[in-house]
């Protein structure tokens, strides 16, 4: 039996956006994730920000950062006083990519065809949340954004112009403070990522 017609959805909003994502295949991805994961969070956010992709987790949610990254995440948003719910948080691919091990799915980064395929829906969502300030955490969200490769450490926590008057901050993706080993390094890493978080705050 053919699944029934998705319900009509007002044209050029983010819930008709999202509908439309749903069937994405412009790039390969889509043949092997479960779904695809779009942004979250209200249309009306003043700061959007992006990560690289959804993970084994958020591929079976079907929503941004909510596994171990994600927590990482939470906990520091916590640290900040920032609730997440005033965020929009979305990803620079909107499909996980992984190679199967046995059971096990491990994460691949995604490539560069597949990065500028999904700048797409990005800058559609751009479009429609307009946010003030832009995050990107990590080196393939600042590619996603603005098309240049950078070292992250050029162009971290400070806010810089980008297009549509909006201001981007750069800081670390919440991936990389956990697969730092438990010690002194991960503790200051870590402040490092709290005190962007509060620049970001202060900045939104
Ligand atoms: N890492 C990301 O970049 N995004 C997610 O949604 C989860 C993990």
């Amino acid at each position: 039996a053919r699944a029934p017609a998705a319900p009509e959805l007002p044209s050029g909003t983010l819930a008709s956006l999202k509908e439309e994502a749903r069937h994405c295949t412009r790039c390969d991805l889509h043949c092997m994730a479960t779904q695809t994961v779009f942004g979250d969070g209200p249309e009306e956010a003043t700061v959007m920000v992006v990560g690289e992709q959804p993970g084994d987790q958020e591929d079976l949610a079907g929503k941004p950062f909510v596994g171990p990254a994600g927590q990482m995440f939470n906990d520091v948003l916590r640290e900040a006083g920032f609730d997440r719910r005033s965020l929009y948080v979305t990803n620079a691919v909107k499909h996980f990519k992984y190679e199967a091990r046995g059971k096990r799915r491990i994460h691949q980064k995604p490539n560069m065809g597949e990065i500028q395929q999904c700048r797409w829906w990005l800058s559609r969502e751009m479009e429609l949340v307009k946010p003030k300030l832009v995050v990107a955490m990590g080196a393939t969200a600042y590619f996603a954004l603005t098309g240049e490769k950078q070292k992250l450490s050029d162009v971290r926590s400070k806010p810089m112009p980008m297009e549509g008057g909006r201001t981007l901050y750069v800081t670390v993706h919440p991936s990389y403070l956990l697969r730092l080993p438990d010690g002194e390094q991960k503790a200051a890493e870590l402040l490092r990522f709290t005190r962007d978080i509060e620049s970001v705050q202060s900045l939104a």
